[in-house]
C-alpha cells in the first residue's frame, strides 16, 4: 500500500483541479438543478461537473478503489475508499458569498488517512496527512488550547432537512448562552479547518454527513483537537463535535444531554 502522504498529494492535485474549473465555470448566477431533502438542500449543475471531474480523475489513477461522493453516493469496493464532497457549502456557491470548498478524504481499512479541504474563493488548500501534520500555504497547523467554554468562538452548521433544523435550533439555544458566539459559515469542512487553524475554538454540528467532515476532520485532528460523536461514540451524522482536547469536553458535557440516541 502507498504511503498517506501520497494519497495527500493526488487527493491535493485533484481538489485544485475541481477549484479551478469550478472558478472558470460558475456563471454570475448559478441556477438550482435540483433540491435534495428540503428546498434549501440546493444542487447545482457544477456540483455534479465537479463530482464527475472527481471521480473521473481518481478512477484514472486507482480504478479499483471505493469512492463515496454526495452527488453520486457509493461506488466500488476495495481498502481504500475516497469521500467527495464537490462543493461542500453549495448555498455559499449560489450566493456568491466566499466560503466554499472542495473537499477530499482518503480513508483506508475504514480510517481516513489523508484529508484536503481546497476553500476554493480564499484561495486557501489546507492538507492533512496521518501521523504528518495539518498544513496550510507551508505552515503547520495547531489548533487553540486552553480555551475555556465562556470564551469559545464555535462554528455550528445546519443540515437542510426540516426536522433535523428544528432540533439544531433547540441545540443551538442550549449553547449560544454558554460561549463567547457561534459562527455558522456554511461549509462544515472550512468551519474544521478554522478549527485547526485557530480561527475558531470549536466546532459541532448535529448532522452532518461524512463528504462534509472527513477530510476537515482530519486536518483538525493532526493540528490537535479531537473529532468524535457523543457518549463515546465516533464521529457521525448524528453529532460531531470538534475541538481541543480540554474544550471538546466542556462541549461534550453541554451537548451529551441532547444525545440523538435520548430522542425516542
Ligand atoms: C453543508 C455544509 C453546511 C452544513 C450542512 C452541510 P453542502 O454541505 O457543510 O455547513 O451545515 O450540514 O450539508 O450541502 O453544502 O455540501
Amino acid at each position: 500500500m502507498e504511503k498517506v502522504g501520497v494519497f495527500a498529494h493526488l487527493a491535493e492535485e485533484i481538489a485544485r483541479e475541481a477549484g479551478e474549473m469550478l472558478v472558470a465555470k460558475r456563471p454570475a448566477r448559478p441556477e438550482v438543478l435540483a433540491t435534495k431533502s428540503s428546498p434549501t438542500d440546493v444542487v447545482t449543475e457544477l456540483d455534479k461537473a465537479s463530482e464527475a471531474l472527481i471521480r473521473s480523475r481518481i478512477r484514472a489513477v486507482r480504478p479499483d478503489d471505493a469512492i463515496l461522493g454526495e452527488e453520486g453516493g457509493s461506488t466500488g469496493g476495495g481498502r481504500v475508499r475516497w469521500i467527495v464532497d464537490p462543493i461542500d457549502g453549495t448555498v455559499n456557491f449560489l450566493y456568491g458569498l466566499p466560503e466554499w470548498a472542495v473537499s477530499i478524504a482518503v480513508e483506508i481499512d475504514g480510517e481516513v488517512v489523508a484529508g484536503v479541504v481546497n476553500v476554493v474563493p480564499r484561495g486557501e488548500v489546507f492538507t492533512a496527512a496521518k501521523g504528518e501534520g495539518a498544513w496550510l500555504a507551508g505552515q503547520r497547523l495547531r489548533c487553540n488550547t486552553g480555551v475555556p467554554l465562556e470564551r469559545a468562538l464555535i462554528a455550528t452548521g445546519f443540515g437542510y432537512e426540516v426536522g433535523r433544523r428544528t432540533v439544531q435550533a433547540e441545540v443551538l439555544a442550549q449553547v449560544v448562552p454558554r460561549v463567547r458566539d457561534i459562527r455558522r459559515g456554511g461549509s462544515a469542512a472550512s468551519d474544521l479547518c478554522s478549527v485547526a487553524a485557530g480561527r475558531v475554538d470549536g466546532y459541532y454540528e448535529r448532522g452532518p454527513q461524512a463528504w462534509d467532515y472527513a477530510a476537515g476532520g482530519l486536518v483538525a485532528t493532526e493540528a490537535g483537537a479531537v473529532i468524535g460523536g457523543l457518549n463515546g461514540r465516533p464521529a457521525s451524522p448524528d453529532f460531531t463535535l470538534c475541538a481541543a482536547p480540554a474544550l471538546f469536553e466542556e462541549l461534550h458535557g453541554l451537548l451529551a444531554p441532547l444525545d440523538p440516541e435520548r430522542d425516542t
